[in-house]
């Protein structure tokens, strides 16, 4: 039996209602985790990610890299530069951040290009894809200034976006391992799904047979062989078929230019590790994580590791050719970061200034922390060879 929601949380309950209401209703009285995830985070009036109130930084319940230092987006804006300079310095570029948290990536990185690059950013057209309506109006409030001033950005859905239509590059930052997820299982030698249902008026998981064969084709796709026999009865992991979706989304409005994806995870080797048998779902409550989804309803965030090699064979077969992948730490040593470090030896800060940025500056690049996180660029239509920037250092195994 699942444990059940606090009743410290107000939201909880009616959000359990929901989902109980979701289970009697459906034709087997069950969910795939993918749909309740969906619920739990993305309800459009109870779910984590629509309820008002923080969640991103110190006052929230995890910290992103934007979140901890503008130099993040900062470095980033380098590495856009030379991507719109390979292009051969369009008139129009689009930047398209999808899922945009708090603002604080768009805001740092128009603020900076302004300053320091204002040709390139004279051509730039920022375009957010945000899902949570709450979300939008705090980016809105926080990224004022660029709406009153200038049009230079905008909110859109994917519908708004025309396909073939967009030149520059597509990007996101923690974005894949909030998509919901379906869980599988190995179930007396087969492949099978985790539903959720309910017993006695509790949620409660069963497993059952697959709720649709892309599950199937999804390991045909990353080379796997999930009923080998390395892998043991009850060997249990995620499968991100949002992910695939949404590359081929993002395929379909991209004319020419890049996709840039940056998370946590690992290659389909590492993921589906026989070794890794209770899958990689971490839920993050004032920062504190823990893997039980089931617990604070509404309140925590649920996430699940991203599998790269789905994204890059997913991409490839779409016509997403492969450019680079890296780690963060390595990705934004490239772009500078080790100059900001020897900029603080330089004498012209105060003691208190160096010592908050260096501390910043390594999180951003810790082997053990957000520094190990990778970083894919594919692209499409451009037959340039020169390298990325960000791509220069040689990355570690992944
Ligand atoms: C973990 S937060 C990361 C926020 C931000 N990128 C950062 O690094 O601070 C995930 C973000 O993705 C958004 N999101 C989730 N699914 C989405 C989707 N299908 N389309 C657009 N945004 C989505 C969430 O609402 C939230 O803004």
């Amino acid at each position: 039996m699942i444990t059940q929601s606090n009743s410290n949380f107000p939201n909880s309950q009616a959000l359990l209602d929901i989902i109980c209401d979701r289970i009697a209703n459906s034709p087997q009285h069950r969910l795939t985790f993918a749909e309740y995830m969906d619920l739990v985070l993305y309800h459009p009036k109870y779910g984590y990610y629509s309820v008002k109130k923080a969640k991103i930084g110190k006052r929230g319940d995890f910290v992103t890299s934007p979140s901890l230092s503008s130099d993040f987006a900062e470095l980033l804006g380098e590495q856009f530069l030379q991507m719109w300079e390979i292009l051969g310095k369009p008139q129009e570029f689009s930047l398209l951040e999808m899922g945009a948290g708090e603002g604080d990536l768009a805001c740092d990185l128009l603020n900076y290009l302004q300053s320091r690059h204002p040709d390139y950013f004279a051509t730039l057209q920022y375009n957010i894809i945000e899902q949570s309506p709450s979300l939008i109006l705090r980016q809105k409030e926080k990224l004022q200034n660029f709406i009153d001033n200038s049009s230079k950005i905008c909110w859109r859905s994917w519908l708004e976006i025309e396909d073939n239509s967009q030149v520059g590059c597509f990007f996101s930052n923690e974005l894949i391992d909030a998509f919901p997820v379906h869980s599988v299982t190995i179930n007396e030698g087969k492949l099978q799904e985790v539903y959720i249902t309910l017993k006695e008026g509790k949620l409660t998981e069963a497993i059952g047979e697959l709720s649709t064969q892309k599950l199937k084709e999804y390991f045909r796709l990353i080379d796997i062989d999930i009923l080998g026999q390395d892998y043991r009865e009850g060997y249990r992991s995620e499968v991100n078929l949002a992910a695939l979706e949404w590359i081929e989304q993002v395929n379909n409005k991209l004319k020419s230019g890049y996709l840039l994806t940056i998370d946590y995870g690992y290659s389909a080797q590492r993921y589906y590790n026989p070794q890794r048998y209770q899958g990689t779902i971490k839920c993050y409550y004032q920062h504190r994580h823990h893997d039980d989804p089931y617990a604070n309803l509404g309140y925590q965030d649920i996430t699940a590791h991203v599998d790269f090699t789905a994204l890059e064979r997913q991409g490839k077969n779409l016509g997403l050719e492969e450019v680079g992948l890296t780690q963060q730490g390595l990705f934004l040593m490239a772009l500078g970061l080790g100059d900001r470090l020897s900029e603080l030896s330089t004498g012209k800060f105060n003691l208190i200034e160096v010592l908050k940025r260096r501390e910043v500056l390594h999180q951003l690049i810790d082997p053990a922390g957000l520094g190990r996180f990778n970083v894919l660029i594919q692209r499409k239509n451009l037959n340039e060879i020169q390298k990325l920037q960000g791509l220069e250092t040689k990355p570690l195994h992944y």
